[in-house]
């Protein structure tokens, strides 16, 4: 689908309602099929038109709207909404015996019906550890999301749902049904999940135990503009009640989900004997670890309806579904001791040291503990057997002591972070206030390596990872980030493993980054409670370094998401020596330390709305579009009234007859580059 074309005699009701389709396509793009048509850039000029149609004409502004997924107001409480087909579980299989069992059980009882060796199809599924949703489009329309709560009566969270960029808004088919309940899970993926808690535990806040809770707390929130922080994500794998559509099998059903661009995981399969059933369910166990969202088991379900119908409901569970459950990815194991690392600002983070034990097929020795709160909330005690979970891919973490020894009496004591930092035996000590305890050394070698790591990732080195750091530290080659862009690949070639071509990458990437803004150079700075988008706010406010580190901390808690406390935070570190002069270092190698171009809202073509369209001569789209940002101005994805320019090269297409119909100036690089001088 093209990024939508506005036809001469188009109303305004007409181009919201094309924008809308263009908008949920792409959607569906990124989103459900990772595979996006548009640029980033693109995507948003088309909803910055769509907000600039509905801000003129508010009564146009409908729920499915791709403005309204952050936005709606905050609930006062989740309200209770009875389910239009109860939401049933599913009993469980642990083993191929049982599985088989299971599907004898069912053969007896049709044969009971007068239904003699049915012709078994089945759906093999992977069981995903989230939260059952049901979603209900009333003639295509999302209209009410909800939990599964006891199965009668769930609890309207549709504020929150809204903000899963996977949950389609409206149903693609032209003649949606009347009424359809979509089923599925909602679930936070394992990095997203990992990047939460980190993000969780450097604000001194607890720490969520497993994904499901997460998602869980996440969905259950009062205000969207929360939940919409904290990236959930769907997949959908059946229908609940349904008015004007019907399927013969669940495999239809899942094919159709899939056309109206709901998630349906690739890997579903259609399968025809009780062997393929086991073989696959074993598949999906050893595919386990590897992916990127957590599973408990694979749910197996006869694929035709009208046998389900047959086999019905026994107590809460349907005969004709089974859950082929994997082994918990928990275990028991004894805790030798409880060792303390300190993070890029000294801070000492506990870990776990294990007796080794296999969690979901892997050997596990260490294991996180986040922060000092968490561990004695937790309430863990050296030499005592512990509760380890292993999520995916995720970092081991201890969950708490074992049963019954939380309630012992002679109890070993907790443990505390140490005197001395483990890394340079400087006393330790804990700020009032702090979750941490920390080490105060700006020298400490541990620290040096964190904010090293930190800054290669933030300012985005390829191929500098930890293990490089640590190399290049051991060799006494880098102390600080500058010493980085002093690194030669012939250095680098004639004294460690590094061939001489990967040397000459690593170099490369190295000096590449001195290319990075102004915001990203902030940002791996490493400077304590700025993260990228302050980073981002503080290079926007203060347009260059030394305009920053004239500021008083007044000045600096003018700047958006700055508070007293963070202000006075990041002052003390800016004024602070070796910060100095790491910024100092980081000049003289030539790192961007203002922001190129004027600020928002200012420059000669402040508030102009630019349109590329067609290959320009000499300039790439990127340097265009630089250019004209370094000007002032902004570069959208299609044409409108409000569009200042096209800038059009060869085959320029569409949008170049658009603006001739609406009167649009039109240039070429030329014309651009006379204009930006
Ligand atoms: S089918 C009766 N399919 O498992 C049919 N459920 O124990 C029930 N779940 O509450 C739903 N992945 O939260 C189904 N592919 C899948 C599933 C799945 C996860 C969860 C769901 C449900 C629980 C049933």
């Amino acid at each position: 689908m093209s990024a939508a074309k506005r036809g001469p005699a188009q109303s305004p009701a007409q181009r919201a309602a094309e924008l809308r389709g263009a908008l949920g396509h792409h959607a569906h793009r990124y989103y459900v099929l990772d595979d996006p048509e548009i640029g980033d850039e693109q995507y948003d000029g088309l909803l910055d038109e769509l907000r600039e149609i509905e801000a003129d004409h508010p009564e146009l502004v409908r729920p499915d709207s791709p403005t309204q997924r952050v936005g709606a107001e905050p609930v006062s409480d989740l309200v209770k909404v009875r389910h239009p087909q109860p939401m049933l579980s599913l009993a469980n299989a642990r083993s191929a015996e049982q599985l088989r069992a299971w599907i004898q059980r069912m053969r007896n009882f049709l044969a009971r019906e007068g239904i003699e060796d049915p012709d078994f199809q089945f759906v093999a599924e992977p069981k995903i550890d989230g939260l059952a949703i049901s979603l209900i489009y009333r003639d295509g329309v999302l209209e009410r999301g909800a939990t599964r709560g006891n199965g009668e009566v769930g609890e309207d969270v549709t504020h929150n749902l809204r903000t899963i960029g996977a949950i389609p808004l409206r149903l693609k088919s032209i003649d949606a049904p009347a009424l359809i309940e979509v089923r599925g899970e909602a679930y936070m993926s394992l990095p997203d999940f990992a990047a939460l808690n980190e993000r969780r535990a450097q604000a001194g806040l607890s720490t969520f135990m497993n994904p499901r809770n997460s998602a869980a707390g996440t969905i259950r929130q009062l205000d969207p503009k929360l939940a919409a922080g904290r990236p959930l994500s769907f997949w959908a794998y059946g229908i609940g009640a349904s008015e004007g559509l019907s399927f013969d099998t669940h495999w239809e059903a899942l094919g159709w989900l899939g056309e109206n661009r709901f998630p349906v995981h690739p890997d579903v399969a259609l399968l025809r004997s009780e062997d393929e059933v086991v073989e696959r369910c074993r598949s999906w166990e050893q595919r386990r670890g590897s992916l990127q969202f957590e599973i408990d088991g694979v749910v197996v379900k006869l694929n035709h309806v009208e046998l389900q119908r047959r086999l019905g409901v026994v107590g809460r569970e349907p005969r004709s579904a089974i859950a082929w459950k994997f082994p918990p990815t928990t275990a028991v194991t004894l805790l030798k001791g409880v060792g303390w690392n300190p993070g890029k600002f000294g801070d000492l983070h506990p870990y776990a040291m294990l007796e080794p034990v296999k969690v979901g097929g892997v050997r596990i020795k260490l294991a996180t503990l986040h922060n000092e709160e968490d561990l004695a909330r937790k309430d863990i005690r050296e030499g005592e057997q512990v509760i380890v979970l292993r999520a995916g891919d995720v970092i081991p973490q201890v969950i708490s002591p074992a049963p019954h020894v939380a309630e012992q009496i002679d109890r070993p004591p907790p443990p505390h972070p140490p005197k001395q930092c483990p890394s340079c035996w400087t006393g330790t000590a804990k700020a009032p206030g702090s979750v941490f305890t920390r080490c105060p050394n700006r020298d400490c070698p541990g620290r040096r390596w964190q904010l090293l790591k930190h800054f290669a990732g933030a300012i985005d080195i390829d191929g500098l990872g930890e293990k490089q750091v640590s190399l290049f530290m051991e060799l006494g080659w880098v102390r600080t980030a500058a010493d980085f862009y002093r690194l030669t690949a012939e250095q680098i070639a004639e004294q460690t493993g590094f061939g001489e071509v990967s040397a000459g990458k690593l170099v490369a990437a190295i000096q590449r980054s001195k290319r990075q803004p102004f915001a990203r150079v902030m940002n791996a700075l490493g400077i304590e409670e700025v993260g990228y988008v302050t980073a981002r706010n503080l290079a926007q406010r203060f347009r260059s370094i030394d305009a920053l580190l004239a500021a008083t901390p007044a000045e600096i808690e003018q700047t958006p998401g700055v508070g007293p406390k963070m202000a006075a935070t990041i002052h003390a570190q800016l004024t602070d020596e070796h910060m100095r002069s790491l910024i100092e270092a980081l000049r003289a190698q030539g790192l961007y330390l203002r922001q190129e171009g004027p600020a928002p809202g200012e420059g000669p073509l402040a508030r102009q709305t630019f349109v590329l369209t067609g290959t320009l001569p000499e300039l790439t789209r990127e340097q265009a579009t630089e250019m004209i940002a370094a000007a002032g101005g902004r570069v959208t994805g299609s044409v409108s009234r409000k569009t200042a320019y096209l800038v059009a090269g060869d085959s320029p297409g569409s949008k170049l007859a658009q603006a001739e119909r609406l009167g649009v100036r039109v240039l070429d690089e030329d014309g651009l580059r006379s204009l930006l001088q």
